[in-house]
C-alpha cells in the first residue's frame, strides 16, 4: 500500500459485499472468502477503493450473520481465518482496503454469553444482557422490525425474566452499562484490526444504551462509549476508519461525528430517500434542503452516500406524507414493502430506466461524501420480491451467462438463493462478462464515470459545495471546489428536456469542459450562460480558467 494518508477514506469509493452472495469457490452453493479473493481483480478494474464486508462471523444466520454467536470465528460456510488473512493480503496488494461489519448492539441468542446468562441468575454473564421482570420498562422506545416484533422485550422461559432487544427476538441486546461488556467489544475490535482490517462499519450504533423516559436512542452514554472506541482505535491502530450506521434525523446523525473524536464517517441516511423523492417529484428541492441540513461537518469527517444497500430502502426518517408518497411511487405491490421501507434493488426501483440509473449515479458520485455502491447494482441487477425478509436483494452476483450466472458450480437447487431469471433482468444478459463485452452497457458507463471521478476524487471527496440558483425548479445545479479546481454539476430531474440560464458571472472567460469527453463548451461571457439538458440528463463540467490565469498543477 502507498504511505497511508490518515484521511484516505475521504477520497474513496466503497463497495458493499455480502460474502455469501459474491462468488462460490468450492461449489457448495454459497459464496466464500476464497471466492472473493478470486474476484478482487474485477473490483479493482471496476474502480472502487474499499470493500465493506457484511458479517462473516460464526452465526446461526437467522439475520444473515447480524446474529453473531462467536466474534472470533469465521462462519465455516464462508471460510477460515487463514482465508481472511489471505483476503486482506491480496486486497492490500492491489491497494484495495477492507472494512467489515461490527455488530456492537446485540448478539445471537445462541452466543455462549447469552446461554450462560439465561441459565443462572448468579452467573457473571447475567448482567451482560438487559433483563427485567416486566415488559413495561423503556416504554418510549420504538420497535424497529415492525413486521415481525411486537415488543422490545421477550420472555425467556429459562431465565424467567424478560430480555431487551431492539431487533429480532433472537438478538438479545448487550448491556453496555456493564463495564465488562464494554471491554469485551474493545477486544473484538483489536482482534480484527490486528489482522489488518482497515476499519469497521459499525452496526446499529444509536441503540447501545437505554434509559427510562427517553427514546433510548442517541443517548449521551452511547456517544461517550463510541468516543472511547475511537480513542482506542486512533491510539492503537492509526489510519483505520469507523463508519456509523445511525439511521436518524440529520442533526442526530451529525452528532456521531462528535468533534472529530467519534466516527470518521456516517451514512447519510436522511439524504437517500430524498434523492428518490426528488426524482419522483421532478424537483431539486428535496436534495438541496437535505444537503444544506447535513453540512457543514468537521473537516476530517465524511458522509457515506448511498442509493441502496442490503436492507430495505428505509423510510423511518421521512414524514408520514413522504412515506406514503414513496410507497405510492416505488412499492405498488405489497410484497415490495418491509417494516417501514421498500425491499427492492436500484434498477427495478427505477423501472430499469437507463437515463435514471445514470442520473442517480451522477449524483451519487458527485455529492459531498464517499459514494458506497451495493454489489450488483453496477449491472442493473434485478431482485426477487417473493423471497422472504431482505433476501430478495441479496441473490447471487451475476458473473456470466453460464449455469448459476457463473456464481457457483453447484446444482442450481443447492444455491443459498435462486439467481434472477425474470426476463427483464435475466442473468443471461445481465452479468459481468456479457456487459463488459458491450461497450455502451451500464457497467462500462459506470466504470468510465468512476475513472473520471477518481481523477477528481479530492474535489468530490474534500471540496466545498455551493448550489446555484436557477428559476427552473426541476434542475439541480451545484459547484464543487477544491484548491483552485472548479466543477459544475447539473442534473435535470424532469421527465422532459430542460433549458436553463445560469448566472456564472464570477467565471467570466472560463470554459466549461464536459468531464467524460473533455469536450469544451462555449466560454462563459457577459450574458447568462445558456444550457439545455436532455430528459433526466446530467453534466459534469470542469470550469477551466482563461489560459493566462490557468494553474499548471491542477488535477486535469
Ligand atoms: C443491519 C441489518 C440488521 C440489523 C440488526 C442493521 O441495521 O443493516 O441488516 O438486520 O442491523 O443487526
Amino acid at each position: 500500500m502507498n504511505p497511508p494518508d490518515p484521511r484516505w477514506y475521504k477520497d474513496a469509493v466503497l463497495y458493499e459485499i455480502p460474502v455469501k452472495s459474491f462468488y462460490d469457490s468450492n461449489g457448495d452453493g454459497i459464496g466464500d472468502l476464497p471466492g472473493l479473493v478470486q474476484k478482487l481483480d474485477y473490483l479493482k478494474d471496476l474502480g472502487v477503493d474499499c470493500l465493506w464486508l457484511l458479517p462473516f462471523y460464526q452465526s446461526p444466520l437467522k439475520d444473515d450473520g447480524y446474529d453473531i454467536s462467536d466474534y472470533y470465528r469465521i462462519h465455516p460456510d464462508l471460510g477460515t481465518l487463514e482465508d481472511f488473512d489471505r483476503l486482506i493480503e491480496e486486497a492490500h496488494r492491489r491497494e484495495l482496503r477492507v472494512i467489515a461489519d461490527l455488530v456492537l448492539n446485540h448478539v445471537s441468542d445462541q452466543h455462549p454469553w447469552f446461554q450462560e446468562a439465561r441459565a443462572d441468575p448468579a452467573s457473571p454473564r447475567r448482567p451482560w444482557f438487559v433483563w427485567s421482570d416486566t415488559d413495561r420498562k423503556y416504554a418510549g422506545t420504538r420497535i424497529i422490525f415492525l413486521d415481525s416484533e411486537r415488543s422490545n422485550w421477550t420472555w425467556d422461559p429459562v431465565a424467567k425474566q424478560y430480555f431487551w432487544h431492539r431487533f429480532y427476538s433472537h438478538q438479545p441486546d448487550l448491556n453496555y452499562d456493564h463495564p465488562p461488556v464494554r471491554e469485551a467489544m474493545k477486544e473484538v475490535i483489536r482482534f480484527w484490526l490486528r489482522r489488518g482490517l482497515d476499519g469497521f462499519r459499525c452496526d446499529a450504533v444509536p441503540y447501545l444504551f437505554e434509559a427510562e423516559g427517553t427514546s433510548s436512542e442517541n443517548l449521551p452514554a452511547t456517544h461517550a462509549y463510541l468516543k472511547e472506541l475511537r480513542r482506542m482505535v486512533d491510539s492503537e491502530f492509526p489510519n483505520r476508519v469507523l463508519l456509523a450506521e445511525a439511521n436518524q434525523w440529520p442533526s442526530d446523525v451529525k452528532a456521531y461525528f462528535g468533534e472529530e473524536d467519534e466516527f470518521h464517517m456516517a451514512f447519510n441516511f436522511p439524504l437517500m430517500p430524498r434523492i428518490f423523492i426528488a426524482l419522483a417529484k421532478e424537483s431539486a428541492l428535496p436534495i438541496r434542503e437535505l444537503v444544506a441540513q447535513t453540512l457543514p461537518i468537521p473537516a476530517s469527517c465524511a458522509w457515506g452516500v448511498f442509493l441502496r444497500n442490503h436492507d430495505e430502502l428505509t423510510l423511518e426518517m421521512v414524514t408520514d406524507e413522504e412515506r406514503d408518497f414513496m410507497y405510492h411511487e416505488y412499492a405498488k405491490h405489497p410484497k415490495m414493502r418491509l417494516n417501514l421501507g421498500i425491499r427492492r434493488r436500484l434498477a427495478p426501483l427505477v423501472d430499469d430506466d437507463r437515463r435514471v440509473m445514470e442520473l442517480l449515479h451522477g449524483l451519487l458520485l458527485s455529492l459531498p461524501g464517499v459514494p458506497i455502491l451495493y454489489y450488483g447494482d453496477e449491472l442493473g441487477m434485478g431482485d426477487n420480491i417473493y423471497l422472504g425478509d431482505r433476501a430478495g436483494v441479496r441473490t447471487p452476483m451475476q458473473w456470466s451467462p453460464d449455469r448459476n450466472a457463473g456464481f457457483s458450480r453447484a446444482d442450481p437447487e443447492q444455491l443459498y438463493a435462486p439467481v434472477i431469471i425474470n426476463p427483464n433482468f435475466h442473468f443471461e444478459s445481465r452479468n459481468v462478462e456479457s456487459l463488459r463485452r458491450m461497450p455502451p452497457s451500464f457497467l462500462n458507463w459506470l466504470i468510465r464515470q468512476l475513472r473520471v471521478r477518481r481523477r477528481y476524487s479530492k474535489v468530490f471527496g474534500r471540496g466545498t459545495i455551493e448550489f446555484i440558483d436557477t428559476p427552473h425548479p426541476k434542475v439541480l445545479i451545484y459547484r464543487r471546489s477544491f484548491e483552485g479546481t472548479e466543477l459544475l454539476c447539473l442534473f435535470n430531474l424532469a421527465r422532459a428536456p430542460s433549458a436553463v440560464e445560469l448566472d456564472l458571472s464570477g467565471f467570466r472567460g472560463y470554459t466549461p469542459v464536459e468531464m467524460v469527453s473533455e469536450a469544451p463548451f462555449p466560454p462563459i461571457g457577459e450574458l447568462p450562460y445558456f444550457l439545455t439538458l436532455a430528459e433526466r440528463g446530467f453534466y459534469w463540467f470542469r470550469l477551466d480558467p482563461p489560459a493566462a490565469s490557468r494553474p499548471d498543477d491542477g488535477p486535469r
